[in-house]
């Protein structure tokens, strides 16, 4: 019997505890994963997930969230959803209801969460609401109304939205995106990620974390990673499947994280935000890199079930 672990990114300590009490009555790790990433979504302190999570350009809440399990390589994710709380949920019914397809965006994505009975929410805040239209309102355009959409409105503010994110300085603390890894007693390994993505983010753009071998890839031969940050660099670098395939060269898990975090740094990127990630193996070992000194992942354990912080490597 394999001991059970979970791991995960910034913030992942709103959930990481529910995970591990499935865990630790025998449950799956896809259980684990899907029960604590609910939670984390359900979190309104965190902005950068689920409900309460920083909408894009024209104030609308958009999520994407990825799920893969080690032992069959199967993976299942939604991009760009829009008013369902739990995309965890939704990309995992993908996987296992929808098994000829892989990722669904947008407007399928919702149409199919609906047939599966999901229920729908309104997912923006009051708080969330108010910091868009801050950070919006200093290009001095209007950034509500009804007119806005596909008008010449909905055009300038989409334009303003877009200076502002050439402006956005790399973020000093976590930034976006929970990963949550877990490792089951029958020894299956499973990586979940789910984000609202880049706030302020052009309609319709999907980050890294529902791209497999971007923002999350699990092989329960070597290793399950994940990445949080600036997914359109995780995307370019193959993220989450390099640092497997380091694991399989036989780097340790914070190497691997640490080499591709080195690879990633070398490609050129005028909006460069940070990107961090984290690994799992099938024996239990676990690491994590960033580019922020200080940075750190959750982690616990069947012997060890309190949750505890680990450090990260840091890439200077
Ligand atoms: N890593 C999350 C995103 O770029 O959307």
């Amino acid at each position: 019997m394999t001991e059970p672990v979970i791991i995960g990114s910034e913030r992942s300590e709103a959930g990481l505890p529910a995970g591990m009490a499935v865990l630790l009555t025998g449950g799956s790790a896809l259980d684990a994963v899907e029960a604590a990433l609910r939670l984390c979504e359900d979190n309104l302190a965190d902005h950068y997930v689920g409900t309460g999570g920083l909408p894009n350009a024209r104030g609308e809440v958009e999520l994407d969230a990825s799920v893969m399990v080690g032992s069959t390589r199967a993976f299942g994710a939604v991009a760009a959803l829009h008013g369902y709380p739990h995309p965890i949920s939704v990309a995992r019914a993908v996987m296992e209801r929808l098994p000829q397809h892989a990722l669904l965006v947008g407007e399928g994505a919702e149409l199919f969460a609906d047939e599966c009975g999901f229920g729908k929410a309104e997912l923006l805040t009051e708080e969330a609401r108010k910091q868009w239209r801050e950070a919006l309102s200093v290009t001095g355009e209007s950034v509500e109304g009804e007119n806005t959409r596909g008008g010449s409105g909905d055009i300038a503010y989409r334009l303003a939205a877009l200076e502002l994110v050439k402006r956005l300085a790399p973020h000093d603390g976590p930034w976006g995106t929970i990963n949550v890894l877990a490792l089951d007693s029958s020894g299956e390994l499973v990586v979940g990620v789910s984000t609202s993505g880049y706030p302020w983010k052009y309609p319709g753009r999907v980050g890294d974390s529902a791209i497999a071998g971007a923002g999350n890839y699990c092989d329960l031969r070597y290793g399950g990673a994940a990445c949080t940050g600036r997914g359109e660099l995780s995307i370019r670098a193959t993220g989450a499947r390099v640092v497997v395939d380091r694991l399989a060269a036989g780097d340790d898990p914070e190497s691997a994280c640490a080499a591709m975090l080195a690879d990633a740094a070398t490609l050129p990127d005028e909006f460069r935000a940070e990107l961090r990630v984290l690994a799992l193996t099938p024996d239990g070992r676990h690491g994590g890199a960033s580019g922020q000194r200080g940075s750190t992942y959750c982690v616990m354990t069947g012997s060890d079930p309190q949750l505890r912080f680990a450090r990260r490597r840091v890439l200077a």
